[in-house]
């Protein structure tokens, strides 16, 4: 079903939001938003982003009709600021859940996967005035029915391969801004980095990233990687990607 600003109102209740048919990233117009005075759980929501930001720099592909693009304005304390990107991995992967999905699970520090494969990619975004942090930005891309070619195809998948019947976009909007809405009002509870840490998949891997190689043994308070390296040192990874070596 098509995303509409009318089911999209009736959906999200008294929740402010702009609806984009298509933007370059909602990412973008949530961060223009906090500039002026967004409130907590204000949402920014297109149906197809023309410039989408990945982690990394990267692209992130969101085509028309197949997948959701959602940018939540949250106003943390500052020092839980870390915290809102695995916030956004948590809450999706209740959500999966919720779909009665299995196999879900979260690549450190905030991809969601399914069976291994990504689903969903979560891109938080701080947004300062001067030394004041006015809000962070919580976007998260997810694949609903997207034609996967090429090396997505080897390495990402849909919620609808997964779910028993087909999915309502806007349904799974107000069902995944529930999620947010609830471990928003908890983000400084170690609850949040209990549930998040319980759905990794990463600890007891084998992990490299950025010159760092050993097995990822925990996860600290503010979402850093720990990791003991091959000489027994203790290294804390805060930021990156990570590559399984076994
Ligand atoms: C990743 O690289 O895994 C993060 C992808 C995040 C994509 C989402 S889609 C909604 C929001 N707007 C963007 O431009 N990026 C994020």
């Amino acid at each position: 079903m098509t995303l509409t600003q009318a089911a999209l109102a009736d959906a999200l209740k008294d929740r402010p939001f702009q609806f984009y048919p298509s933007i370059t990233s909602t990412n973008d117009a949530a961060v223009a938003w906090a500039r002026t005075g967004a409130p907590q759980g204000a949402v920014v929501i297109a149906d197809e982003q023309t410039q989408g930001r990945g982690r990394m720099g990267r692209v992130w592909y969101t085509p028309p009709n197949v997948a959701l693009a959602v940018s939540v304005v949250l106003t943390p304390p500052s020092a839980f600021a870390t915290r809102v990107g695995l916030l956004g991995a948590l809450a999706v992967a209740e959500l999966c859940e919720g779909l009665g999905i299995g196999g879900v699970g979260i690549k450190w520090p905030n991809d969601v996967q399914i069976d291994g494969l990504k689903v969903c990619g979560v891109l938080p975004e701080a947004v300062w005035e001067g030394t004041t942090l006015l809000a962070v930005v919580l976007g998260m891309g997810i694949n609903v029915r997207v034609v996967l070619e090429g090396e997505l195809a080897r390495t990402a998948t849909n919620l609808e391969a997964h779910a028993v019947a087909p999915l309502d976009r806007t349904q799974l909007i107000a069902a995944l801004l529930a999620r947010v809405d609830a471990w928003a009002t908890r983000i400084s509870e170690d609850a949040l980095i209990a549930a998040w840490r319980s759905r990794l998949t990463t600890l007891g891997k084998r992990v490299e990233s950025e010159g760092i190689a050993g097995v990822a043994i925990d996860v600290l308070s503010d979402g850093a990687l720990l990791i003991v390296t091959d000489d027994g040192r203790h290294e804390r990874l805060v930021a990156g990607d990570i590559h399984l070596t076994g």
